[in-house]
Formats: structure tokens, C-alpha cells, sequence
């Protein structure tokens, strides 16, 4: 399966440092977890952490979701143990390494380099396990296109607001929401559409990160709507009450899922020798071609990730 199907319509974030949400998380409708040893996990408990979350791996019982640990950023004295810990401890048993506060495709060439060390050194397939880098500041963005590429480990570009808001002195504290004073627009839409043209041009998923008031759902749903909108595959959820908002607003619904296929298909007829050949046709009273095509591939795919099933089918003419 390919970095682009595979779905992550909602990736939990999970504190490495507690078993009863780890246990929890185990039972949850979420395309991805993660479990973190960076900013949800207090410095003192982050060693014991390590170990948990190596034993938790271990255990299994996650199901067919993508698991994913995020390791401390590279400022810290933590992230080489975070790395070398639980990359030879739960190796086997883990999808990604997400790479927090990202700031130049060095960072991630150093987290390959590391982890091709300890797989070569244990006998894990070398590369198997990919990297999620976390844009969470200035020079992060600025240099999002080459952190992209910085190694073929790279699967998804993730927005950090909390973090990001911070760096860049925005005057707000409300996670995902407009900050007083900026009437004009959308004060992130340069920061999505930033990370997401980076993804796009290298085959990785864009994915938006928390939203911190966890109660209002209706908040959620607005956030994730936008990002979903421009065409982000996903978002963070911090609370179960998230996750169906999540998984609904990043898949298709199910009418355009059925009219993406039905492209696909009518397409593939119309282009062939039975189909006379042609590069455009008529869909109902719709006119289909090639860029059809590729517009409905997207829909399709994520349809297909998130487990849709087709309802009504287009056939052939039968003239
Ligand atoms: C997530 O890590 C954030 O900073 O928003
Ligand atoms: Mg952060």
C-alpha cells in the first residue's frame, strides 16, 4: 500500500507516560496513534515512559491502526535514547517515528541515519519504518519543501499550531482559532497551504494538528473542516469525543465517493476500444477527461483507505 492510502483521518495523540490511556486507546475507532514521549510526557517520567511504551508495542492488540511514537526534537538531550530505546526495543511493532519541532532536512537526515544504524544493528528491514516531521516554527515552514525530501523515510508533513503559535508570537492562546484583531482572512492559510504543497509535491500526507478545547465538538469540526477542505488528510484528536468528527469530515461522502468511481469507471470505458476511444464523454449530464480522472482518483482513494463500500454503479451503454 502506498504512503497515500494509507489512512489517517485521525491520529490520537497518546502520553506515553500513562497506561490507562494507553490501555484506552488500544479500543478506539482511530486510524493512527501516537505515543508520545515529547511535551505530554513531564521530563522526569520520559525514561519510564520509554519503557512503557516499548512493552505496549510489544503487547500488540492495536488492530490494523498505524502506530507511531513521537520522540523528543533534536534540542534536547532526549532524543537519542527516545530513538535508540524504543526503535530496538518495539522495532517490529512500530509503523512511524514522528520527529517533533522540525527545523531543517539535516534533522531528519540525522533521525535516518539513526534509525538505519539500530535496524542494521537488529535485523529490522532496513527503512521500513518512516518518519512524520512536525512544522512547529518559522524555519521549520521555510524549509518544509526540503524537509519533505530530506529522506525516502518521510511520510506525512504535520502542522504543530500549539508550538507554531508560540514561535511566531501570535497573539492568541485559543489552539486552531482566529486570533483577535485579525479580521482580513484566515491567519493560518499560508501555513497550511504551506505544509500541504510540500506534501503534494512529494507524494506525503498533510495532516493538522490538535485542537485543544476538547468539549466543543462543533470547534473541531469547523477546524478540521477547513484544513480537510484545502485537502489535508487528516487531524490530530485529543479526546474520543473527536474522533468520529475526524474520520466523517476527512472521507468523502459517500454520494461523491459513488460519483468518484463511477468516473473511474465510465472513464476507463469510454477511453477503451469498446468505448470508441474517446478522451472526453459525457457522465449523465457531466463532461469527463483525463483531469476527471485524476480529481476522482483522489476521492477514490481516500474512500477506499477509509474502508467505503461503492453503493450505485455506472454501467455501459448497452446500444
Ligand atoms: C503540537 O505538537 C502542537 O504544538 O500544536
Ligand atoms: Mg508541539
Amino acid at each position: 500500500m502506498t504512503t497515500q492510502l494509507r489512512a489517517r483521518r485521525s491520529c490520537m495523540a497518546v502520553p506515553g507516560s500513562n497506561q490507562k490511556f494507553i490501555d484506552k486507546a488500544r479500543t478506539l475507532p482511530v486510524d493512527q496513534f501516537f505515543l508520545d514521549l515529547e511535551d505530554a510526557c513531564a521530563p522526569l517520567a520520559k525514561p519510564g515512559a520509554r519503557k512503557t511504551i516499548v512493552a505496549a508495542l510489544n503487547e500488540g492488540g492495536w488492530g490494523d491502526k498505524l502506530r507511531v511514537v513521537r520522540v523528543n526534537d533534536w534540542t534536547t538531550e532526549w532524543t537519542y535514547r527516545d530513538v535508540t530505546e524504543v526503535v530496538e526495543g518495539a522495532g517490529a511493532n512500530l509503523d512511524a517515528i514522528m520527529l517533533p519541532k522540525v527545523q531543517t532536512a539535516e534533522q531528519v537526515v540525522a533521525l535516518d541515519l539513526l534509525m538505519t544504524q539500530i535496524e542494521k544493528a537488529t535485523g529490522l528491514e532496513v527503512g521500513r519504518i518512516g518518519i512524520e516531521a512536525q512544522i512547529e516554527n518559522a524555519l521549520g515552514l521555510i524549509n518544509v519543501n526540503a524537509i519533505a525530501t530530506a529522506s525516502p523515510r518521510v511520510e506525512t508533513i504535520i502542522f504543530g499550531p500549539a508550538d507554531f503559535m508560540a514561535s511566531i508570537n501570535m497573539k492568541s492562546l485559543v489552539v486552531g482559532e482566529q486570533p483577535p484583531g485579525y479580521d482580513v482572512g484566515d491567519a493560518y492559510h499560508h501555513i497550511l497551504m504551506s505544509i500541504l504543497m510540500a506534501a503534494r509535491a512529494h507524494d506525503k500526507q498533510a495532516i493538522d494538528g490538535p485542537y485543544l478545547q476538547i468539549k466543543d465538538v462543533d470547534g473541531y469540526r469547523r477546524v478540521a473542516g477547513r484544513a480537510a477542505a484545502l485537502g489535508f488528510d487528516g487531524k490530530w484528536v485529543l479526546h474520543p469525543g473527536q474522533i468520529e468528527a475526524a474520520n466523517e469530515v476527512f472521507s468523502p461522502s459517500q454520494a461523491d465517493y459513488d460519483h468518484a468511481e463511477n468516473i473511474l469507471d465510465a472513464y476507463d470505458w469510454f477511453t477503451s476500444e469498446a468505448g470508441g476511444k474517446r478522451g472526453a464523454a459525457m457522465l449523465g449530464d457531466e463532461m469527463i477527461d483525463e483531469a476527471s480522472r485524476k480529481m476522482a482518483l483522489v476521492i477514490s482513494g481516500k474512500g477506499r483507505a477509509a474502508g467505503m463500500t461503492r453503493g450505485e454503479r455506472w454501467t455501459p451503454p448497452t446500444d
